[in-house]
């Protein structure tokens, strides 16, 4: 059905009832307009499950090489890279698709795959850009209880079940912003029981931090299945928007229709391709974020804050009255996400950050609390 946005002053064309149900993605101010706002020296960004290590130094290298090329188009199929990415993953380079971040995956997936009689299956507390690309195409959300904060596949297995018009189910392992983890043996019984006109899509934006998952079997037992990936977590370069996927080669080719000319700018291509190469620079990251989870936890317990085990570079922290917890920490300079939209009124979920950064979220927290 068609409306028109009434909430606007400027007569526009008639937008769907669907597009006008979505909650524009929240992102935040720049912190150099929070700190001349709340006159802050230097402020610690703990809000987006960057790398605070940056990117690896043969990164920057690579990207420089790129300067002199700026008035060219990328290759519009991002040979190098995919090729690259079929190396590392033990694929065929037909089952691969670059994204601008796998955002654009998501994207991609949901109006190839997605129509609006379809209905679409995820959990609660999932990644929110499942339901606005569901509300996107005008298709109905299935949202599954969640259990103890992750994904109930049992629950989720019966809603697809039980609703002969469910097309896709987005799962995110791990999940964001719960941290949760499903094992490689969970998604498979699950994906056993798909019906044929399901297709499955395993985010996987965290999974560096995870070695001990290996889904990348999965791909060779189910076609319809699509493992998403992204460059902007673990390696560090959420800047440049790129990500990719992993499919059948039919689902890449259905993917790859409706792709973006150009989707991948040539310094992503480039960046992403060198990133590949230095896996010492993941290894240290991971190593990095597993010691100072372990050190946030610790904190958090002895300021008997509650926590939920975090197989990602976050942890989502149990604060009674968060919103305002989240509002003060803002105003000493440190920045986390407050969790109101998923439902999560009493919780924060906090980047793990470089010591420095963590001991500032430890003290500035422990200040607000004791005066409250
Ligand atoms: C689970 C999950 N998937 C996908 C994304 C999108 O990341 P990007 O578009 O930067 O690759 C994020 C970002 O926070 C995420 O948490």
């Amino acid at each position: 059905m068609l409306s028109f946005c009434l909430e606007n002053t400027v007569p526009l064309p008639p937008a769907y009832d669907s597009i006008l149900s979505i909650q524009a993605y929240q992102t935040g101010k720049p912190i150099e307009e929070l700190s001349r706002e709340y006159g802050f020296n230097y402020g610690v960004k703990l809000a987006r499950n960057e790398n605070p290590m940056g990117c690896s130094p043969l990164v920057t290298l690579a990207i420089t090489e790129q300067l002199g090329q700026l008035a060219r188009y990328p290759d519009g199929n991002g040979y190098y890279l995919k090729q690259a990415l079929a190396d590392f993953n033990d694929t065929d380079i037909s089952q691969i698709t670059l994204g601008n971040g796998s955002n654009d995956l998501l994207d991609m997936i949901a109006r190839a795959f997605i129509s609006s009689d379809d209905a679409v299956v995820y959990s609660q507390y999932a990644f929110v850009v499942y339901s606005m690309v569901t509300k996107m195409q005008g298709a109905t959300g299935i949202e599954v209880p969640a259990k103890r904060y992750g994904h109930d596949l049992d629950a989720m297995r019966q809603a697809v079940l039980e609703c002969n018009n469910v097309k896709v189910v987005f799962i995110a392992n791990p999940n964001n912003p719960t941290g949760t983890l499903l094992t490689t043996e969970e998604l498979r019984d699950f994906l056993q029981a798909m019906p044929e006109h399901v297709l499955v899509v395993i985010d996987e934006a965290y999974i560096e931090y995870c070695p001990e998952s290996n889904n990348r079997a999965l791909l060779d037992e189910f076609e319809r299945l699509v493992l998403v990936r992204t460059f902007s977590k673990a390696y560090g370069l959420a800047g440049l928007r790129v990500g990719y996927s992993l499919s059948h080669p039919d689902v890449a080719a259905v993917l790859n229709r409706i792709r973006q000319p150009y989707n991948v700018s040539r310094l992503a291509q480039a960046a992403a391709k060198t990133a590949l190469t230095d896996q010492d620079f993941i290894d240290r990251s991971r190593a990095s974020n597993a010691e100072q989870m372990q050190w946030l936890k610790q904190q958090f317990d002895a300021l008997g804050l509650g926590f939920i085990n975090s197989h990602a570079n976050f942890l989502m922290v149990e604060v009674e009255g968060a919103r305002a917890v989240y509002q003060a920490l803002l105003e000493q300079g440190v920045i986390v996400r407050p969790l109101t939209g998923y439902g999560l009124d009493n919780w924060l979920r906090v980047t793990v950050g470089l010591p420095e950064d963590n001991l500032r979220l430890i003290d500035t927290l422990r200040s607000i609390l004791s005066e409250s």
